[in-house]
């Protein structure tokens, strides 16, 4: 087994879902798995010069990669459903493809009924703290117990342990560090596990890990209750050139410029062995790069330790850079 990460850095919406698909098209990878959240979650995929959000479904769909949503994340059969509906009719392929762990829990209507009516988070509505809670408190339903999905499920184990002899498995994380249910700032987080150390509860073997390529942004956003935004103008307008709306809610994010110190934190934390920093150009439009001078500076890109190699990754989309590095010497 041979296990590779896309794990988000920030608060979410770094452009996970770009990396993977990117990811998808060179990697030999015979499995894309989701490893944690549920339709909270809103992948925005360039495939072949069309734009898709997908919620639940993974990235590896798009090139005819089995694509597992597991067991660390929960499911709302309707949603799921469309989804599937919404990739076969504009042309992918999602038959024989598309799997649900059996353990994995099931998002119902009271779930959704529940996080309607919170007003201290702003969480995205999905259902998925209810769902979550259900998991935990041992009262949820689990994929397995539902019979429409019987044709989806999936055993993990078995899948990964008996029936694929050498397995290359793409991990794709949703939400991110800043949103941990443990790292992230609580209560402002989401109710998953969002760092690398969870894809070891979805039948991953620790030591099959290669590759963390671990996604921010050139400068951070967040979606929520909690004040994040400066009130300096400026932010408006990075608001805007980044086009920095919600691609599940459409709520505007709240903006404001890359923390290094988080960024290291949640680097080390996730063991990130490659960082792709995307939105670099959004930056750029600002004019903006003086921001990278100073004491606090981000070493762009000449730093010696960061800079084995760039690559420029501007196909599907993402003006960003790729560095590699070891997570020992940051
Ligand atoms: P929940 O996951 O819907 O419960 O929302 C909890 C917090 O995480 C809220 O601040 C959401 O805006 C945020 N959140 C959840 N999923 C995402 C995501 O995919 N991108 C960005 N923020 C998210
Ligand atoms: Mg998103």
């Amino acid at each position: 087994m041979i296990t590779d990460v896309v794990v988000g850095l920030q608060y979410g919406d770094e452009g996970k879902g770009k990396v993977t698909h990117h990811l998808c098209k060179k990697g030999h990878y015979s499995h894309v798995l989701r490893f944690n959240g549920g339709c909270n979650a809103g992948h925005t995929i360039i495939h072949n010069g069309k734009k898709f959000v997908t919620h639940h479904i993974p990235a590896g769909v798009f090139f005819g990669i089995k694509s597992i949503i597991s067991n660390g994340c929960v499911v709302n059969i309707a949603q799921f459903k469309k989804e599937l509906d919404y990739l076969n009719s504009n042309g992918v392929k999602t038959k024989g493809l598309i799997f649900i762990a059996k353990n994995a829990h099931i998002i119902t209507d009271e779930h959704l009924e529940l996080d309607l009516k919170d007003k201290k988070i702003g969480s995205t509505k999905r259902g998925n703290g209810p769902a979550y809670s259900d998991k935990y408190a041992r009262t949820g339903l689990r994929a397995e117990d539902v019979p429409e999905l019987k044709e989806y499920l999936i055993d993990l184990y078995r899948e990964f342990y008996h029936d694929h002899k050498n397995p290359r498995i793409l991990c794709e994380g949703a939400q991110a560090f800043g949103l941990d249910i443990d790292w992230g700032d609580y209560p402002f987080v989401t109710s998953s596990h969002c760092t690398t150390a969870s894809i070891f509860l979805n039948a991953i073997e620790p030591s099959s890990l290669r590759k963390v390529y671990g996604v921010c942004k050139a400068y951070e956003t967040y979606v929520g209750m909690k004040r994040f935004q400066p009130t300096n103008p400026v932010f408006k307008k990075l608001q805007l050139y980044g086009n920095e709306y919600g691609s599940t809610t459409g709520r505007a994010r709240q903006c404001n410029w890359l923390n290094l110190d988080f960024l290291k934190k949640s680097i080390k934390m996730n063991y990130v062995t490659h960082l792709v920093i995307n939105k670099m150009d959004v930056l750029n439009d600002l004019g903006v790069w003086s921001l990278y001078e100073g004491d606090n500076t981000m070493y762009f890109p000449s730093d010696k330790e960061f800079k084995k190699h760039i690559t420029e990754n501007c196909d599907n989309g993402l003006a960003s850079i790729q560095f590699s590095y070891h997570p020992d010497k940051i």
